[in-house]
């Protein structure tokens, strides 16, 4: 009997070793360099600036201007909608703007903007009238039909990034209609750069636009930036914030 369990367990781990029942596929090892000779991926190369200088994008160079200085709290948000117009995106815009494409003097947008009473202007006293530049890009966006156009701009540049050429024409678009004059948000100021040099080097700048946790994520009631402002925006403060 004894030696029949023996002679059986011997079968059964002779099976057990030199059948295929027990073998395992190789496993994959995570992580595992991927063999990219065939399908190298280029990180050098910049796709293709598609945007035409001519051209009014609105996402890059209308909506900023709007959601800065008209769709704020109070005023033309999606919740106040003052008068029922509401500025915060473009369909919102067009249905609810009063803006007649290719017609600068058919709707009331151009003509508030730039209405010389400042009972009637907007934004409204104490907002500050916006910039030449900002009523410029909107009459030229109209009189180019209004449309919701959007371009690529080829690769990210972070070298080179200065205040006075990236900085702050950016913020003046997408930031200063609320951080600028006595109702600043927050008390932040970003139309100068002592103001600005401050939020940047205490990490509330970068942390608030790239949504950082523990930070007000900006623009506010906005969409976030895209990454390449997010990396230029690093980019300078982590060389110092300089006033170049
Ligand atoms: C619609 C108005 C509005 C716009 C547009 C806006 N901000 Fe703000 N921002 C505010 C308000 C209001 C606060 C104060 C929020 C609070 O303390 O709750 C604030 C706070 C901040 C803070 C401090 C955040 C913190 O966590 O301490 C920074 C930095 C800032 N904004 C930067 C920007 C930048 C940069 C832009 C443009 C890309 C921008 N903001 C656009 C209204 C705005």
């Amino acid at each position: 009997m004894k030696t029949q369990v023996v002679l059986g367990l011997v079968i059964v781990i002779y099976i057990l070793i030199f059948s295929n029942a027990c073998r395992f596929d190789p496993l994959v090892i995570p992580g595992d360099p991927i063999d990219t000779t065939d399908n190298p991926i280029d990180t050098t190369e910049n796709p293709v600036n598609t945007c035409n200088p001519d051209t009014v994008y609105f996402s890059r160079d209308v909506l900023p201007i709007f959601v800065s200085n008209c769709a704020l709290s109070g005023c033309h948000d999606a919740i106040t909608r003052e008068e029922g117009i509401q500025l915060t995106d473009y369909d919102k815009i067009i249905q609810t703007g009063d803006i007649e494409p290719f017609d600068l003097s058919a709707g009331d947008i151009y003509e508030t903007i730039t209405e010389d009473r400042t009972d009637k202007r907007m934004p409204p006293p104490p907002k500050a009238r916006l910039t030449n530049a900002q009523i410029a890009t909107i009459a030229k966006w109209i009189q180019q039909g209004a449309k919701n156009l959007s371009c690529n701009e080829g690769g990210c540049n972070t070298d080179n990034v200065t205040y006075a050429g990236t900085i702050a024409p950016f913020f003046q678009n997408s930031c200063n209609g609320c951080h600028s004059g006595s109702s600043a948000g927050g008390g932040i100021q970003l139309n100068n750069y002592d103001g600005v040099r401050t939020v940047a080097l205490n990490g509330r700048l970068v942390g608030a636009v790239s949504h950082a946790s523990g930070f007000v994520a900006m623009p506010q009631g906005g969409a976030k930036i895209n990454d390449c402002r997010i990396s230029q925006i690093t980019a300078w403060v982590n060389a110092g914030a300089p006033q170049n």
